[in-house]
């Protein structure tokens, strides 16, 4: 069985060719960097015009690497939501409209899914359940993932996503877009406990996460310390409150297989170290795709779509896009 997935709910436009037992024949990706840099954030409608233009090409580039033609594809799968409108329009369309001429279903495939389920394409052993800690730009969850089209959200943020809190710390230490990766290299060479930073929600009752307290201090931190201290700094504090959080989910969510982490953030090494770890404590396996799997991708859309095609769960051709959309 072979899936074409699409991608384009927010700055990354991506089509990717996978079979149903995990081979990746192909995944083409065209980020949109450049356009958003001057920005310092995603303009969602430069975003919908990138992917109007990138998006057919790169279509034809993965059936080309695949060395397949739409009619060898058995279903194609769309990222249908949540994310920015314009964006998931652009690929959900396309989709469509390849389902409608080649004659084959569609799979409108929500983009958390497709994280979530991303960690089983990479890992064949991963059964259900398992708790995954979903960190992107967008998004900072804990799911207890049950099985296709079974999540419980058990933990969100109460304010910014983990990946927005790295956006905005590098903005504010004049490190550009995207943040994540340059805060990580800036604290390669910065000390973790040169500046005190809060960790908000740290050991609270409730489960959620938040970051905003986090991000302000950091600002307030600049022209006080060194720019790499900062950046250690403040990537202590979130891997901290990434792993507090974590521990109390696994305390409540029951027996898992494994511990898993997904997302965007997920390609951060002080995070799958901090997390490795913990999953060591707690004698549970530990699972973190590889990174590219880890940022947003095609693949992970065909692959969730694999999934939900197996389950018989396919979707008519007026299916919505969403903007929001809660798994
Ligand atoms: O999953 P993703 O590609 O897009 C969303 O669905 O949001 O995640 C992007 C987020 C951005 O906030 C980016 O700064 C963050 O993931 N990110 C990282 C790293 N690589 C990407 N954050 C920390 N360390 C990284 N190495
Ligand atoms: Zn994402």
């Amino acid at each position: 069985m072979l899936i074409l997935g699409l991608e384009s709910s927010c700055d990354e436009t991506a089509a990717a060719l996978v079979t149903d037992d995990r081979r990746v024949l192909a995944h083409k990706l065209a980020g949109q960097e450049a356009a958003h840099a001057p920005y310092g954030g995603v303009v969602p409608e430069i975003a919908a015009r990138a992917h109007v233009e990138a998006l057919e090409p790169l279509i034809a580039a993965a059936l080309a690497e695949a060395g397949v033609s739409l009619a060898d594809v058995d279903a194609i799968a769309a990222t249908a939501g949540p994310g920015l409108i314009g964006g998931v329009m652009v690929g959900l369309v396309t989709g469509k409209a390849l389902a409608h001429a080649a004659g084959k279903p569609l799979l409108a495939v929500n983009h958390l899914e497709g994280h979530a389920l991303s960690p089983r394409l990479a890992d064949p052993a991963l059964a259900f359940p398992y708790l995954l800690l979903l960190v992107s730009g967008g998004h900072c969850q804990l799911l207890l993932v049950e099985g296709v089209g079974r999540y419980r959200r058990l933990a969100t943020t109460i304010d910014d996503a983990a990946g927005e809190a790295f956006d905005k710390t590098a903005k504010a230490l004049g490190l550009g877009y995207p943040g994540g990766p340059a805060v990580e290299r800036a604290a390669a060479a910065g000390n973790p406990a040169a500046v005190p930073l809060p960790r908000p929600l740290k050991g609270s009752a409730e489960p959620h996460f938040s970051f905003a307290g986090l991000k302000s201090a950091v600002v307030r931190a600049v022209g006080h310390h060194a720019m790499e201290d900062i950046a250690a700094s403040f990537q202590a504090a979130v891997v901290e409150c990434l792993i507090d959080r974590t521990r109390r989910a696994l305390a409540a969510a029951g027996p898992v297989s494994a511990l898993v982490v997904a997302g965007g953030v997920a390609a951060n090494g002080a995070v799958r170290t901090a997390l490795e770890a913990l999953a060591h404590e707690r004698d549970l396996r530990f699972v973190a795709p590889p990174g590219w799997l880890c940022t947003d991708n095609a693949a992970m859309i065909a692959w969730a779509g694999a999934e939900r095609f197996a389950a018989g769960m396919t979707d008519p051709l007026d299916v919505p896009a969403r903007a929001r959309w809660p798994l």
